[in-house]
């Protein structure tokens, strides 16, 4: 059994999780116009950073600086840089969120990262989602919507889509109820590396601390969780250690958390935005998925990934030094008009369903599928428990906001009461 040991959470009363992931975003309204320039005058373009560092966004001092940035806007290019692990590593990862989260596979480069990627896979596999869809996925969706569901109004973020990934996955660790306000707060924390780093980083070691309780338990009785299938998973006769496994817990939080309440959250606005597109899916549900596609693709939540280059590089045209930081606009490619035809326009029904949101390449989300499943059940439930929904019309300015995550902040809807 493991125990709650570890510091008072009182802490976490005064604590608003939700007012530091709104202000982690970036108070940004919409980088479009900015990336569509940058795009019409160069595909790549360096950026450098003065003694601030990082325009708008406030960061805290302590956290690794990068002078300069070429950022590829291109959704061609953007795919090229993704493809190519040989002249473009991941390793840049490790200075940031790899210090507080240790060493992940998002900052490994080949061979290495196959051999562990294939490890931690295997827990990721289409069998064991179809095991959490109802059970883990559905039930947390259940619970949260029965708690609001009589009043015939709410507001969807606090109330839904920031709540329920992270409930998923302490549910696939196997997490007692107890702890659940705990690690939430700690797993915030930890993803707001760049705002507070000391507080991230000791979020880290307690996390570190608490997860080492749950791999003891689990090794001594395994049990049908993720990390037991972490524990026993077995690649031609390796194994991860419980130094491999520590970083590969706390690498889920921000990458499984974070980016699915704000891909839902952006799922929910796009259509409530468009009341005749989500009249289309309401009324025809074989439209959830390319729903799901096109909202990823419109409103992408994690907008940049960036690689080193480790030799010269000529990229469109601009010559890249080794060592040089390279910031993949994910957001910038997805809305490239020489891939999409009107690509700022949030449509269902468009033909290019492809997008570059997980990535591409090597690294290219692991999580992918968990992150669709739980978008696709999250809009089915709302679409079957909240009938009549539209946004408050007594709410005005409701918008999706940021530079580095975007979502909205508040998405405050009525409906019929059950
Ligand atoms: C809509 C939701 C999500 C988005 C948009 C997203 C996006 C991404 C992107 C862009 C990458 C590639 C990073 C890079 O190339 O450097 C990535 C990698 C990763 N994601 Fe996701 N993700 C999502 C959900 C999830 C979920 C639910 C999980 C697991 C619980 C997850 C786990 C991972 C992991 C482990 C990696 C690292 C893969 C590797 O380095 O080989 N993600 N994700």
């Amino acid at each position: 059994m493991v125990t709650t040991s570890g510091p008072d959470d009182s802490a976490a009363a005064s604590y608003d999780p939700m007012r530091q992931f709104a202000e982690l975003a970036g108070d940004v309204r919409d980088p479009y116009p900015m990336f569509a320039g940058i795009r019409a005058d160069t595909p790549v373009m360096e950026v450098q950073f003065g003694a601030g560092g990082g325009g708008r966004y406030r960061r805290d001092e302590r956290a690794p600086r990068i002078t300069s940035l070429f950022t590829v806007t291109s959704h061609a290019l953007a795919q090229q840089v993704l493809t190519d692990s040989v002249r473009f590593s991941s390793a840049a990862s490790a200075m940031t969120t790899g210090q507080v989260m240790g060493r992940t596979i998002l900052g490994m480069d080949p061979p290495e990262h196959q051999r562990h990627r294939a490890l931690v896979a295997k827990a990721f596999r289409a069998r064991v989602l179809d095991q959490w869809s109802d059970t883990i996925i559905g039930a947390t969706i259940s619970e949260l919507i029965d708690a609001f569901a009589g009043d015939g109004r709410a507001d969807l973020i606090p109330q839904l889509t920031f709540p329920f990934p992270v409930r998923v996955i302490a549910r696939i660790l196997g997490l007692p109820e107890a702890d659940w306000p705990r690690f939430l707060r700690l797993s915030t924390e930890l993803i707001a590396v760049m705002r507070n780093w000391d507080r991230a980083v000791a979020a880290g070691r307690e996390l570190r601390g608490y997860f080492a309780e749950i791999i003891a338990d689990r090794r001594r009785h395994p049990r049908d969780d993720l990390v037991s299938q972490l524990i026993e998973a077995d690649v031609d006769g390796h194994r991860l250690r419980d130094d491999e496994i520590y970083p590969f817990l706390l690498l889920i939080l921000p990458a499984g958390a974070e980016t699915t309440y704000r891909s839902s959250s952006n799922l929910l606005f796009g259509l409530l935005s468009d009341p005749s597109q989500l009249a289309a899916v309401q009324a025809d549900r074989g439209l959830v998925p390319q729903a799901i596609e096109e909202a990823l693709r419109w409103e992408t939540p994690a907008l940049t990934v960036v690689r080193t280059a480790t030799q010269d590089v000529e990229l469109g045209g601009v010559h890249i030094p080794p060592g040089g930081f390279v910031a993949v606009s994910l957001g910038a490619a997805n809305r490239d008009p020489r891939r999409y035809a009107e690509p700022d326009a949030f449509d269902i029904f468009r033909a290019d369903k492809q997008h570059i949101s997980f990535g591409d390449g090597a690294h290219r989300c692991l999580g992918m599928h968990l992150a669709r499943l739980e978008m696709r059940v999250l809009l089915n439930a709302v679409l079957d428990r909240l009938p009549g929904l539209r946004l408050d019309p007594a709410v005005d300015d409701v918008h999706i906001h940021g530079l580095i995550f975007r979502s909205p902040p508040n998405l405050p809807v009525l409906f019929d009461p059950a």
